[in-house]
């Protein structure tokens, strides 16, 4: 195969999946506490990627950037303890304040994922990162082989991703709680590839994510199922770097050409005024979201079947569950041998007895 074949970006659309959202279908939303989607601090990137609608060869490039205080804003309202997700519009790292950010949402006492193409994880940054406490990385890789890979992600080196994997296995012994996870978008020629690139990342990451690739703002094609009917979406917050508040993936990209000022802002609105806001406009089939959603594919993201949806495939694998397994192994036998020893304290009898019982369930 020569390696202009390696990228083959024209496929047939999932017709079927179009038809059945034109189907006709009455909207239902899951009012009540807001969930939160991702905080998209940047629209800025480095690289252009071949599909990507906000930095791609074809993408019309925008500049916006969120203000610190905005972004303090919305994480405030998170639950502490809770997970946010950072995923710009644009590449994360690309803002100049994306380790405040970071360190902003460990101190509010969440625990930040960041999505990243990864071709700025040096050792430093990495080091940087975890010493302030992050702990899970995401790293965007649609190619296990070198030049396949940039011909896709235009600008980025494989090796850079593979370094910092590498980086931040031989950090786990220090910091086990670290996780790191690839998000392949799938074209039509590497779809096939699947098991080819899970043996790959084995031993490498913990989990690869393959997901479809949207082709227009609402069309879907390479996804992993046709679902007999349409399902509603679950709406969350994600916040864009205009400061808009939209209620899904699609919407935000939606937003990157379009005029959106009917969409709530973290300026003006709480997330839970935006959530509320946004069920709303969800259900009201007059309103500009609704027009939107009549004609949008996403809703496959909430299709599940197993632990799969037509757009996510997520791989876990089974050396990084070992490796939870080892530790899950050795924090019993730690907690078995603490309660062995307090059973010393007991009289002759009922030690004796206490023993036999734990013992005799090992
Ligand atoms: C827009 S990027 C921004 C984050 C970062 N720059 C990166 O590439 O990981 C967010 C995610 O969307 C994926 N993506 C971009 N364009 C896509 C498309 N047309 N279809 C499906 N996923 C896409 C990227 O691969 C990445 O995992
Ligand atoms: S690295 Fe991310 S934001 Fe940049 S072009 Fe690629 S997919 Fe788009």
């Amino acid at each position: 195969m020569a390696m202009s074949d390696l990228v083959v970006l024209e496929t047939k659309p999932d017709n079927g999946l179009h038809d059945i959202t034109q189907q006709p279908f009455t909207p239902k939303a899951n009012r009540g506490r807001f969930t939160m989607g991702s905080i998209a601090t940047t629209e800025v990137c480095d690289l252009s990627c071949v599909f990507c609608h906000f930095n791609g060869p074809k993408a019309p490039k925008k500049s916006k950037q969120l203000e610190p205080h905005l972004v303090r804003k919305a994480l405030q309202e998170l639950p502490k303890g809770s997970q946010v997700y950072f995923a710009a519009t644009g590449e994360l790292f690309m803002d100049e304040h994306a380790v405040e950010h970071l360190q902003a949402a460990v101190q509010l006492g969440l625990d930040p994922l960041v999505l990243s193409h990864g071709q700025h994880f040096t050792p430093e940054l990495l080091d940087k990162l975890l010493s302030i406490g992050v702990r899970h990385f995401r790293m965007s890789c649609d190619a296990i082989e070198p030049k396949a890979y940039a011909k896709i992600r235009r600008g980025g080196e494989l090796q850079r991703i593979l370094d910092a994997a590498e980086f931040l296995r031989n950090r786990k012994p220090s910091f086990p709680e670290i996780t790191v996870e690839i998000n392949c978008t799938l074209l039509s020629n590497s779809f096939p590839k699947q098991d080819e690139m899970i043996e790959f990342w084995r031993g490498r990451v913990d989990a690869v994510n393959f997901n479809a690739e949207y082709f227009d703002t609402f069309r879907y094609r390479n996804t992993f199922f046709i679902p007999r009917a349409r399902v509603d979406c679950h709406l969350q917050t994600y916040v864009l770097p205009s400061g808009k508040i939209t209620p899904c993936c699609a919407v935000m990209v939606h937003a990157h050409d379009h005029d959106v000022s009917w969409l709530p802002d973290i300026r003006t609105h709480s997330l839970q005024e935006a959530h509320d806001e946004l069920c709303e406009m969800y259900e009201n089939p007059s309103s500009e979201l609704s027009a939107l959603c009549r004609q949008c594919d996403w809703w496959i993201m909430w299709a599940k079947k197993g632990d799969m949806t037509p757009y996510l495939r997520s791989v876990r694998l089974n050396d990084s569950l070992d490796i939870w397994d080892k530790r899950s192994r050795a924090v019993q036998q730690s907690v078995r041998g603490r309660m062995l020893n307090s059973f010393r304290a007991l009289p002759g009898k009922l030690h004796a007895y206490m023993l036999r019982t734990v013992r005799g369930r090992s």
